[in-house]
């Protein structure tokens, strides 16, 4: 079992960021990573609709063998984070979690900003894990086109700069210290979102503080890889282009994967 793959799940190749993440803290793991890009995005699509999605790939993952699941996209996260743990074995890792807390500790005025796809901040659950705690405020922004412009390998243009002004100038206005950045591919556009925050303004990716987690989990559940384990990394995506997959991983990631695997999950029946 110790050996088993960590199973890694994005609607897309944004998740990527975890998978990397997870390997440089945990080099002898091994990875099987879903992009369900057959159905990605999921950010637009009703909630309901994405809760689905995601429980048929983490199926399949489970099929497959791995030995945690990481839920590394933050909409399929906020879609159906209880279900997930109740429904499997093997624990279960998400993105917002970790996130929440490291924004709580990080926080020094109170004010805590997270943006996300429509799905994720318009699900609340970022809100409703933050404000938990009653002395924090918490202001949230959708910013849809920012994974446009991730996908199309754009993250430097004015175009950018602007856009990331617009969706940004209610968090400025508030005030916010800390600004989670509650989506896959928002770590690839940090430079203008530091920019437009300002760089008094702490800036909390979801992608290393899951890893944690995943560290912090194994750890304690005395998951981790055994000492002579041969780590392996496969790709899989359930979309029609392995090529497209691979041409987005490369312009996000470098060439660090270089094969994928055209996959299809299994269709699962849910009450609505
Ligand atoms: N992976 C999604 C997320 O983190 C972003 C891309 C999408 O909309 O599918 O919310």
């Amino acid at each position: 079992m110790n050996d088993a793959p960590i199973g890694i799940f994005d609607s897309g190749v944004g998740g990527l960021t975890v998978a990397r993440a997870v390997s440089q803290q945990l080099p002898r793991e091994s990875i099987l990573y879903i992009g369900d890009t057959a159905r990605s995005p999921y950010g637009p699509k009703p909630i309901a609709d994405v809760r689905k999605y995601a429980l048929e790939v983490l199926d399949t993952l489970v099929e497959q063998g791995v030995k945690m699941l990481v839920i590394a996209c933050n909409t399929a996260s906020a879609a159906m984070l209880r279900d997930a743990r109740e429904r499997y074995d093997v624990p279960v890792v998400e993105v917002i979690g970790p996130a929440v807390r490291t924004a709580m500790s990080t926080t020094r005025n109170g004010r805590i900003g997270v943006i996300g796809t429509v799905g994720t901040i318009g699900s609340r659950a970022y809100q409703d894990m933050l404000e938990v705690n009653e002395r924090l405020t918490v202001f949230a922004e959708a910013c849809p086109r920012f994974v446009e412009f991730v996908e199309a390998g754009v993250t430097d243009s004015p175009d950018v700069l602007a856009t990331a002004e617009r969706y940004l100038a209610p968090l400025r206005h508030a005030g916010v210290d800390t600004l989670v950045l509650g989506c896959t591919h928002y770590p690839f556009l940090e430079g203008a979102i530091s920019y437009v925050m300002g760089s008094e303004v702490s800036l909390v990716s979801s992608d290393s503080e899951t890893a944690k987690d995943v560290y912090r989990q194994l750890v304690s559940r005395d998951l981790l890889a055994t000492p002579d384990a041969v780590p392996t990394a496969r790709y899989e995506a359930t979309g029609s282009s392995a090529d497209d997959f691979l041409r987005l991983a490369h312009r996000l990631m470098g060439r660090e994967v270089r094969e994928v695997q055209l996959v299809q999950t299994g269709a699962i029946d849910l009450p609505r």
